[in-house]
């Protein structure tokens, strides 16, 4: 991943808000890095490039239906107005599924830009003329693509060097073995919870037996996954194979 000294993971955001940046990525561990700067972004406002008196981004859709287009020539000049613009990246619920592969993969290129949309979406010409990639963070919809782009941001920020020091265990955990984390417990051992049921840990965890532990937590894993994600599982035991 990207050296804290080199420089930083960078990203270019074509929106019609900009204050929503750097929103929750100014927060915790992505913030500290943001100062450091471990990664950098600039925010680039498309009504800023609108024509007219009403700066109008967006119109009415050809062939009717309801809600409004982002125009392609307002966008383009937003677009063209980034000097190095690199992997260009549109959030939209019809996009390829972001996972972690695609995250780690995102977060080894050096620059991207990422265009949120807002209301129906934007003219189709303007993802063709320019290579867009569609990205899903999954099957819903929101109002708009700059959550979806903060949800991005935050899964590669935390795999940019220096972000997360020794905390960062990505062997274990969720995804990044194509199985579900194991459960985690900390103290008190003997816990009594508000109705009055106690609750203890798995004792192997106090063992002091690694290779022991390990396995407990690689059946938790298999048998978590097995239940909650099938679709995993079925890919894990054909890896497997
Ligand atoms: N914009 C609206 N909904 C979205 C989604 N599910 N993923 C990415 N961008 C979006």
């Amino acid at each position: 991943m990207k050296k804290s000294k080199t420089k930083p993971w960078h990203v270019n955001l074509l929106t019609l808000f900009p204050e929503m940046f750097p929103g929750s990525l100014g927060q915790s561990l992505s913030g500290k890095a943001l100062g450091k700067d471990v990664w950098s972004y600039e925010c680039i406002n498309i009504r800023d490039f609108a024509g007219g008196v009403h700066k109008c981004v967006d119109d009415t859709p050809f062939g009717g239906g309801a809600g409004m287009v982002m125009r392609p020539d307002v966008i383009e000049k937003a677009l063209l107005s980034i000097k190095q613009p690199g992997r260009k990246i549109y959030m939209s619920p019809r996009g390829k599924p972001l996972n972690q592969a695609l995250i780690e993969d995102l977060a080894t290129t050096p620059t991207l830009t990422i265009l949120c949309g807002r209301y129906e979406g934007v003219d189709q010409r303007l993802l063709d003329a320019h290579n867009f990639e569609e990205i899903s963070i999954g099957d819903y919809v929101l109002s708009g693509g700059e959550p979806a782009a903060i949800i991005l941001m935050d899964a590669c920020i935390r795999l940019l060097d220096g972000v997360m020091g020794n905390k960062a265990t990505p062997d274990e955990e969720s995804f990044s073995n194509g199985l579900l984390e194991y459960p985690h417990y900390t103290r008190p051992a003997q816990w009594t919870d508000a109705n009055g049921q106690l609750r203890t840990i798995p004792e192997v965890l106090i063992s002091g037996h690694h290779k022991n532990i390990e396995s407990w937590r690689l059946e938790q894993s298999e048998i978590l996954t097995r239940e909650r994600r099938y679709d995993l599982w079925k890919k894990h035991m054909k890896n497997r194979q």
